[in-house]
């Protein structure tokens, strides 16, 4: 399963990209607001640091100028994956963009029957928000399910499922049982996954033994 990290703090980014643990990054019109950066500037430097694909969302909600949009969005870099809402107009610019071997992201997915349309309309990726939807009661997680399942049914389906508006980390394992292509991760969250008490605790134990061995590995 890949990781993406979904944030637009270059700091955060970079930190991450670091530990070599990152295949790509997701942002969004609130992300780039958070930052309070130039939405351009934001990113070509995150597209510089990773290699992976890097969601850039539309703002337009009409065909023409989201058309227009995605074209400059995916202009700033080869990694550029334009992102665009679950509409029909979202849809239509989706199957434009990738016929012209771009990247496209359909966001926003809160039922099966939009992931279907996803599909049908060529997206790369289709972004389910999980998050959102345990929100107000619903099963994020069962919506998952249902797309991979549904996906798997067909050879020629090449979209991705990624999993979005990722709130803990157990939505990243049920992620993984249920075989998502990717998940996107806010920062926190992400870091989360390798904290264990029973990790500190043993460390600690370990450490406060090799002391009193008053050995060390590299005086030697
Ligand atoms: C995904 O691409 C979205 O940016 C994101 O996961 C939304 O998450 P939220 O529901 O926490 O805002």
């Amino acid at each position: 399963m890949k990781f993406f990290v979904d944030t637009a703090d270059v700091k955060e980014i970079r930190d991450l990209a670091d530990l070599g643990l990152l295949d790509g990054v997701t942002t969004n019109p609130s992300l780039i607001a958070k930052s309070g950066r130039d939405f351009f500037e934001v990113v070509k430097e995150i597209c510089d640091i990773v290699e992976g694909p890097v969601s850039a969302e539309v703002t337009a909600t009409e065909y023409d100028k989201m058309l227009e949009e995605g074209r400059r969005l995916a202009d700033l870099a080869g990694n550029v994956t334009v992102k665009v809402p679950l509409t029909l107009a979202g849809l239509k610019t989706c199957r434009t963009l990738s016929q012209a071997g771009i990247m496209v992201n359909v966001t926003l997915c809160f039922s099966a029957p939009q992931a279907i349309m996803a599909a049908k309309a060529g997206a790369t990726f289709v972004s389910p928000f999980v998050g959102r939807l345990d929100d107000i009661g619903q099963d994020g997680m069962q919506l998952i399910s249902d797309i991979v399942q549904i996906y798997n049914n067909y050879d020629a389906i090449r979209t991705e499922v990624l999993v979005a508006s990722v709130r803990h980390p157990g939505h990243i394992v049920d992620a993984a049982k249920m075989g998502a292509d990717v998940v996107t991760v806010p920062p926190n969250v992400l870091k989360a996954l390798v904290h264990h008490p029973l990790t500190d605790k043993g460390l600690a134990a370990f450490l406060a033994d090799w002391q009193k061995t008053g050995q060390t590995i590299l005086g030697r």
